[in-house]
């Protein structure tokens, strides 16, 4: 028997489990609802041979209706945390029209969670817009800003007293490069000068919404979500891909993060990507000796270089995202512990590291992958709703419950 280790996490290390409005709770109408059904989308999917009906999200996983067994599951996995979303869809269908209905709907799901002793971090935008919004330019229009900063004022005077964290943004940096760049995500453009205008106009919704919280809760701990690559040249004694590796850092990691002018109580790490440099295109060569069910190369060293790298924001860091695909759960527990260990390492060093959320409690709808990657502790059957642990799960829980990692 290999000798085993039994790293301890700091005592108060927050456990958690990350999920996101539009991915689990179904029925929602707004910008992506409004996309996935374009004829144009269903053509180009049954033209690679693909069924459209698995890239609407539809129902979800119906979290709407069942977000009481789906809290009853983030606390079999021993978790202390529960990220989620709220939809400012449902909020504001119409502009300018609250529909307290749905205000309602959510102080009961947080009064369930802080029943249930959870502690809550709230995400207020995790890439959906309402309707009217995307006919008006979404982000892209400056008075997105004052829309959004409404609509946070609402939820922290109605629902702010059961948040612990919030999230005003989620991953700015995607909605940006793949829905003002690449093209891959509403509002589907391929235009810089429309990319800058929305990430001006992001950076002042955070700032702003920051403000807001802060007025209304002095002591609110108020943060926002980046996806965290970490960028490695891929020979270090080659100048360009060095150059390239740095210059990807600022503009991918940090450079949004410093035009918020500290103006945040902590950040959150979503960790999924490595991405090993090469001077010539496209720039990129890993070397996937292990990669998820979505291609995405596994990498577990690069969480503590992307933590190491924020130390320098000097605020607490909470890993808000962590996940594979894996249908058939063979690599999740030894993805999670390995994770893991270099977490523990970061603090081991001296960073300020306060938790830990693996995406995701359930298989959702994954964006533009549709229901295919299965990112779940808990599998779902989309036509029952029925949700199952997978074997990794039980693993998860026990590293919550010793609030330590036992590593070969
Ligand atoms: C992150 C998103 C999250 C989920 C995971 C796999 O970038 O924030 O909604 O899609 O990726």
């Amino acid at each position: 028997m290999p000798k085993q280790k039994i790293l301890k996490f700091p005592a108060g290390f927050l456990w958690g489990v990350s999920t996101s409005a539009y991915q689990i709770e179904g029925g929602n109408v707004n910008d992506w609802s409004q996309w996935e059904k374009l004829e144009a989308r269903s053509k180009k999917l049954s033209a690679e041979g693909k069924k459209p009906a698995d890239y609407i999200c539809g129902s979800a996983c119906d979290s709407y209706n069942r977000y009481e067994e789906d809290l009853d599951l983030v606390k079999n996995l021993n978790c202390g945390a529960y990220r989620l979303g709220i939809e400012w869809s449902r909020i504001e269908p119409e502009q300018g029209q609250w529909n307290l209905k749905e205000v309602e709907h959510y102080r009961q799901v947080l009064q369930a969670a802080k029943a249930g002793n959870l502690k809550i971090v709230l995400t207020l935008w995790h890439w959906t817009l309402p309707l009217w919004l995307t006919a008006q330019g979404g982000w892209a229009n400056k008075k997105a800003v004052e829309y959004f900063v409404r609509y946070v004022e609402l939820i922290a005077g109605e629902l702010g007293s059961y948040v612990d964290y919030w999230v005003i943004l989620n991953e700015p940096m995607v909605h940006l490069a793949n829905g003002y760049l690449t093209g891959k995500f509403p509002p589907n453009k391929k235009n810089i000068f429309q990319a800058c205008k929305a990430y001006n106009n992001l950076t002042k919704a955070h700032l702003m919404g920051y403000g807001i919280i802060h007025k209304k809760f002095r002591l609110a701990k108020v943060g926002l979500t980046m996806l965290t690559n970490y960028f490695e040249p891929a020979r270090r004694w080659c100048a360009g891909e060095w150059l390239i590796a740095k210059l990807a850092n600022h503009c991918w990691n940090d450079r949004f993060v410093k035009k918020l002018k500290n103006k945040f109580d902590f950040l959150g790490l979503d960790y999924y990507f490595h991405d090993r440099i090469v001077w010539y295109p496209p720039f990129k060569k890993n070397l996937n000796a292990s990669v998820t069910g979505m291609g995405w190369e596994i990498f577990p060293q690069g969480i503590y270089k992307v933590l190491k790298n924020y130390k320098k924001f000097n605020k607490p860091l909470f890993v808000m995202e962590n996940g594979l695909a894996d249908a058939k759960d063979n690599k999740r527990a030894k993805f999670i512990i390995e994770h893991l260990k270099y977490v523990h390492q970061a603090i081991g060093e001296g960073g300020d590291v306060q938790g830990y959320f693996y995406w995701s409690l359930l298989d959702n709808f994954e964006w533009a992958d549709g229901f295919a990657p299965k990112f779940g502790l808990y599998s779902v059957d989309h036509k029952t709703f029925k949700r199952s642990a997978r074997p990794s799960a039980k693993v998860y829980a026990e590293i919550c419950k010793n609030n330590a990692v036992e590593v070969d």
